[in-house]
């Protein structure tokens, strides 16, 4: 039998870089409301958002994803020829052929390396944190540069009372790369396909048809292009989330070593105010332990929520490098990925 050669790699990994980018549209409530038959303090209450960032004019998911991306790469002080791996972590990019990384890479210079996307919703970003860290232990790679990026508005139907108001556009970036001691640990990671239908999209590629039950092309006269958009059993997936993930969250404390009272923040996916509170309760995470609201402002932005709250965090002083991170993410899948985590340092303020 041959003995094929294999990798080593570094042991210890840690986030050395973030950066961000938000579009510059800011929606409020009242101008969700003037299409959705819903009201601005229905959505505050039962979401926890106040406003939230629509992609507009030059601005598209791949222009966004690089921008990030170059942010958390400067942010780094890591040379771009140094990356070896550039991931995409996004639900929201809009050919299957060509995938998404390659080009946005090239967009920051730097071309020739693996570049690929992954899907996994709104627990993109943790199972990018999970892979990214696996190249770097198992030495396919050495620095890896993880962005989450989505624009969800192209698949949100304004009408519909379970999306509209929830889903927001963004991108957020780390740089992961060896590290004197270990700052990410193994990710406690899972998915449920019994409850894939949770959250849904209502075209049928196959068959290159609208899905009839999911169909919300209804009234031609005020809304005559019908749309592919995105479909979620809000109250289903809440039920959902309140059983598997407080376990995620216990075993991710449990499997990082590191106690409970050291966790510093606590930064979960940016779904609902509500069931991020409830969680922070159930867990018996102090009420004053910093916890990321990014929503209030933002919105849902799927696989670019936790790398976004975690830069608003550390730009405006909620959070500090080196702190000790519980991360949580969530959603379509159904998938989840819980990890703890030291923070990267500040980011440098920007212009956007
Ligand atoms: N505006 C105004 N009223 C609305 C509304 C809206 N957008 N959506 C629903 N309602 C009404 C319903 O008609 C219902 O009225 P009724 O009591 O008279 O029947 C009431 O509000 C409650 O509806 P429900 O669907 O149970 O709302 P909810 O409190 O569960 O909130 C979500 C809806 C979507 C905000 C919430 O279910 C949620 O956030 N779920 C989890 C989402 C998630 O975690 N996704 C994973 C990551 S993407």
């Amino acid at each position: 039998m041959v003995n094929i050669n294999t990798t080593t790699g570094h042991q210890n990994v840690a986030m050395l870089g973030i950066g961000a980018y938000r579009p510059k549209r800011v929606v409020t409530n009242a101008e969700v409301c003037e299409v959705l038959d819903s009201t601005p303090e229905w959505i505050e209450e039962r979401t926890g958002i106040k406003s939230r960032r629509w992609f507009s004019e030059d601005e598209t998911l791949r222009s966004i994803a690089a921008t990030a991306g170059a942010r958390a790469l400067k942010n780094s002080g890591v040379a771009p020829e140094k990356i070896d791996a550039v991931i995409l972590c996004t639900s929201s990019w809009l050919t299957f052929v060509p995938n998404g990384a390659p080009s946005v890479a090239y967009d920051i210079g730097i071309n020739g390396v693996p570049a690929f996307d992954l899907t996994a919703g709104c627990g993109g970003f943790g199972y990018g944190l999970a892979v990214a860290s696996g190249m770097i232990r198992g030495g396919t790679a050495e620095h890896v540069l993880l962005i989450g990026a989505e624009t969800m508005t192209v698949g949100i139907n304004p009408k519909d009372r379970g999306t509209a108001m929830i889903f927001g556009d963004g991108a957020g970036a780390v740089v992961l790369g060896p590290s004197e001691v270990n700052g990410v640990s193994p990710a406690v990671w899972g998915s449920d396909g019994e409850n894939a239908s949770a959250i849904r999209q209502n075209f049928d590629f196959l068959n290159y048809q609208f899905v009839a039950a999911d169909y919300q092309h209804k009234d031609p006269e005020t809304d005559p292009m019908p749309r592919m958009s995105m479909i979620m059993e809000g109250p289903r997936v809440f039920r959902w989330a309140a059983i598997t993930l407080p376990r995620a969250l216990s075993e991710a404390i449990e499997n990082s070593g590191v106690a409970k009272e050291d966790i510093e923040v606590f930064i979960p996916h940016q779904a609902n105010a509500r069931i991020n509170e409830l969680m922070k309760q159930n867990l018996g995470l102090p009420e004053d332990l910093p916890m990321a609201n990014d929503i209030e402002t933002t919105g849902n932005t799927s696989a670019a929520s936790i790398p976004l709250a975690m830069e608003e965090m550390l730009r405006t002083g909620k959070a500090k490098g080196g702190q000790v991170a519980l991360l949580l993410g969530f959603g379509a899948g159904l998938s989840y990925s819980g990890q703890v985590v030291t923070l990267p340092p500040a980011p440098a303020p920007e212009e956007d």
